[in-house]
């Protein structure tokens, strides 16, 4: 449904990609994550999708359509077929929620009739029926981002994907809104959303693709869990492999099972990351025998200069 292949991205002026020879496969109906600290590269990955931006090398084919062929006067068009959805909503202030999704159905070329039809029936999945006719000032952050949702699922698009879409709302409208696009994914949309929402993405147990530094650094198929690469898990797990302590973490039994099958080092303890030793040079090993004598260890004095 969505394919990159070897997908490089440098911005004009930076040093390094955005996007570092990226390849990645979703399938019809998955529910992915794009998870990875602030500049990975999410965003630029999403804007290769929508034909926002372009890669330097590297194939993108999106719903059977090879990107390279999709010239600029189509380009609308084409991001007609996928469902996009931002942080900042992108409503029209001067149109009702009702003239919103309808006028999303307009453009492209659906009948009055068919619109009035349609409009209703969309409004009720987002349970939205009862606003139809506020304009989007009068509506909560998250009232806003369910009619951005309705509009873009109106289309019945085969593949939604969505920026952060929960960036600006808090935890139970975020909860509201993941819960949508649970169920426009039931009913067969494909979705990619970028997120930096640990509990959502750990309660929803789907498939999460880590991006650091613009590669996919973890791609975890069934029942992934948020975890950016070098942060050790946040989770104790005993000598038998029992997870005895989750803190911050809203455990459920798969995401245990993924945890427990992936034990960190240390059983008992995960210890606080350590800063990187700094470089020494390296000295000649000494083969220890009978007669090595080993160095006495000096002790340090402790004055108030040494200690920070
Ligand atoms: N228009 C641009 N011009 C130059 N560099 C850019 C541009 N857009 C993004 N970048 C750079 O590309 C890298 C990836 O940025 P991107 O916006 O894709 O990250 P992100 O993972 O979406 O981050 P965030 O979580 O903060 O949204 C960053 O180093 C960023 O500075
Ligand atoms: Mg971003």
């Amino acid at each position: 449904m969505i394919l990159l292949d070897s997908v490089t991205k440098k911005y004009p002026g930076d040093e390094e990609p955005a996007l570092d020879n990226v390849s990645l496969h979703i399938e019809p109906n998955e529910f992915v994550f794009l998870v990875g600290k602030s500049g990975a590269g999410k965003s630029t990955l999403i804007k290769m999708l929508t034909k926002e931006e372009i890669p330097d090398s590297g194939k993108i084919v999106v719903g059977g359509i090879d990107l390279d062929y999709v010239k600029k006067r189509h380009i609308p068009g084409y991001r007609r077929r996928l469902g996009v959805v931002f942080q900042d909503f992108k409503l029209l202030p001067r149109r009702t929620v009702y003239e919103n999704v309808a006028f999303a159905l307009e453009i492209i070329g659906m009948s009055s009739k068919d619109i009035r039809k349609t409009v209703p029936k969309v409004l009720e999945l987002v349970d939205l029926l009862p606003q139809a006719n506020k304009f989007p000032g009068q509506l909560s952050g998250g009232q806003q981002q369910r009619v951005s949702i309705a509009r873009s699922v109106a289309r019945q698009p085969k593949i939604l994907i969505a920026d952060e879409p929960t960036a600006n709302l808090d935890k139970l409208t975020t909860n509201e809104i993941i819960d949508l696009l649970k169920k426009i994914n039931d009913f067969g949309t494909t979705i990619l959303v970028t997120t930096h929402n640990e509990s959502i993405v750990n309660n929803l147990g789907k498939r999460v693709v880590t991006l650091k530094k613009g590669k996919i650094v973890d791609d975890q198929k069934n029942h992934g869990i948020y975890k950016l690469d070098e942060r050790p898990l946040d989770v104790s797990v005993s000598m038998t492999g029992r997870i005895i302590q989750a803190p911050g973490h809203a455990l459920n039994p798969q995401m245990a099972r993924k945890i427990v099958a992936k034990p960190v080092a240390k059983p008992v303890v995960t210890p606080a990351p350590k800063p990187a030793p700094k470089p020494v040079a390296k000295k000649p090993v000494t083969p220890v025998t009978k007669n090595t004598v080993r160095p006495a260890v000096r002790k340090r004095k402790v004055t108030k200069s040494n200690v920070i």
